[in-house]
């Protein structure tokens, strides 16, 4: 009895826990230009902030790192949509998602 008050205990910490995001680095920039000719850092952490912004309004994060590239080329225009942001946000949003979706995680 008391052990299922402590796993329950720990399950509902879990799950009132801010959700993680990676702080992106270097190494992740330079990947993310090998598929976005020209990204940097700067942009990356850029659309790092449009996300922190208006990606948790209706849901927690959907952190990059659970989808791949092609579910988010699917989902960020839908969601760039209800998040009301323009072409240049968007585009933003999706290169950090698609960037950070394969950052080591650790
Ligand atoms: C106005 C509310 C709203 C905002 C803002 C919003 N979402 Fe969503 N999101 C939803 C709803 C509702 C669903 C579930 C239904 C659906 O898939 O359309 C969802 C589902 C998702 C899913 C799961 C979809 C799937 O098929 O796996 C992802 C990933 C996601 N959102 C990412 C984002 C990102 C990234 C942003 C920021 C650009 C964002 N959302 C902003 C309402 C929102």
């Amino acid at each position: 009895m008391k052990k299922t008050i402590i796993v329950f205990a720990f399950a509902l910490i879990a799950a009132c826990a801010p959700v993680k995001l990676l702080q992106p680095t270097q190494a992740d920039a330079d990947r993310g230009s090998q598929k976005f000719p020209g990204f940097s850092l700067s942009e990356l952490n850029e659309g790092k902030s449009i996300y922190e912004a208006h990606c948790n309004k209706c849901h927690r994060f959907k952190v990059p790192e659970s989808r791949d590239e092609m579910k988010w080329d699917m989902v960020i225009p839908k969601m760039a949509k209800k998040a009301k942001l323009d072409s240049v946000q968007e585009s933003l949003v999706l290169k950090y998602v698609v960037t950070m979706s394969t950052a080591k995680t650790k």
